[in-house]
């Protein structure tokens, strides 16, 4: 097959950990007989900076002609505490997935055993944890308009809005994925108090209808971020919308050990993107210290959920359980022995090849 993937890498560590992601796409390309073309692309305080836009036309003119997107990561301090930026870094990866279409962000959560005594939680609470976090991407707060400020600047404003069709099609999409998984699907929301959250419950109710294989059961996002840390492995699909998604899979790569161990897969409309949940994490720019086993990750997912080629996408595990098996880790995973974010890249190209 001939595949062709755009290379968002991004600001902060969004290059060195991509570049781990690229080198083991390229190795599992070649071992599998696979032709490959990786397009770079500019995005965040980096296209800013060269063009002044933080996702250029020329950028989602690639990702719209390619067959799939590896992004790095986003954010930029010099402007984290400048309110008044009359650019910023973020709106890059808002307005991509926006336009892309990208409603759908499935972010799984797997704890390792390798990596059971890296968790604050015990080992009893984490073994054996396995879901998938499904967060509506394109809407809600995100989104929602009006948002700003009064004229006098005493006053701030953000919209939460969802249409019922924007519920309803991810709310499918959850529904299928817990189908094939343990059939049990959990929706996260503050039906006590916000109008939006109701609506979310109105549809899933109703969806749960034409879906008798699946178990749908309703939480708070306050009980649920207390459930995610006491008794993780009662989940399997959680199905929620964009905020309350975003805060709950920080949170939940506690489980795993490490906030640099989560990848995603972002779907929808037109080419999907696949990311790391982490952020650019500018201390670490440019050290080659980063973790990059969340973006190598990412790409496993590309060629499952983009190629549709699960046994390219499991090689890749493979690979990056082993190394941690191996202890080819980066400083964030602990140990005596640290491995730079380039060598565990090489370390899996090498396992790749030897495979
Ligand atoms: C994420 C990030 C983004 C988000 C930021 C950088 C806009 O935190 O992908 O989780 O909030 O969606
Ligand atoms: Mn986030």
């Amino acid at each position: 097959m001939k595949l062709n993937i755009a290379v968002l890498p991004g600001d902060g560590i969004g290059p060195e950990v991509t570049e781990q992601a690229v080198k083991v796409t390229a190795a599992v390309c070649s071992k599998n007989g696979h032709e490959v073309t990786f397009s770079h692309g500019l995005i965040g305080a980096a296209a800013i900076d060269a063009v002044g836009s933080p996702y250029p036309e020329k950028t989602h003119e690639l990702c719209m002609g390619s067959g799939a997107v590896l992004f790095g990561a986003i954010g930029d301090p010099r402007y984290d505490n400048d309110p008044g930026a009359r650019q910023r870094p973020e709106k890059g990866l808002l307005s991509m997935r926006s336009r892309l279409g990208l409603y759908a962000n499935l972010r799984p959560v797997k704890s390792i055993q390798a990596l059971y005594h890296k968790s604050p939680l015990r080992e009893d609470i984490i073994k054996g944890v396995d879901f998938v976090a499904v967060r509506e991407l394109t809407g809600g707060i995100y989104f929602g308009r009006p948002q700003g400020r009064s004229e006098d600047g005493d006053t701030a404003y953000d919209t939460c809005i969802y249409h019922r069709h924007e519920i309803e099609r991810i709310s499918r999409l959850a529904f299928d994925l817990a189908g094939k998984r343990r059939g049990k699907l959990c929706m996260v929301d503050k039906a006590n108090v916000l109008a939006t959250s109701r609506l979310w419950r109105e549809v899933v109710q109703k969806l749960s209808g034409e879906y008798p294989g699946v178990d749908t059961e309703y939480m708070f996002v306050d009980n649920a971020a207390m459930q995610l840390i006491q008794w993780p492995g009662r989940f399997d699909v959680i199905l929620t919308e964009n905020m309350f998604g975003d805060i709950l899979t920080d949170e939940a790569s506690v489980i795993t050990g490490s906030l640099g161990m989560l990848p995603s897969a972002s779907i929808g409309k037109h080419t999907s993107v696949f990311e790391p949940i982490h952020g650019s994490y500018p201390q670490a720019a440019g050290k080659d210290t980063a973790n990059p086993l969340a973006a190598v990750l990412s790409a496993a997912l590309m060629f499952e959920y983009a190629f549709k080629m699960p046994r390219e996408a499991e090689m890749i595990v493979k690979a990056a359980e082993s190394s941690v098996g191996a202890g080819v880790v980066t400083e964030d995973m602990g140990g005596a022995a640290k491995s730079r974010t380039s060598e565990v890249g090489d370390w899996l190209v090498k396992y790749i090849e030897g495979l």
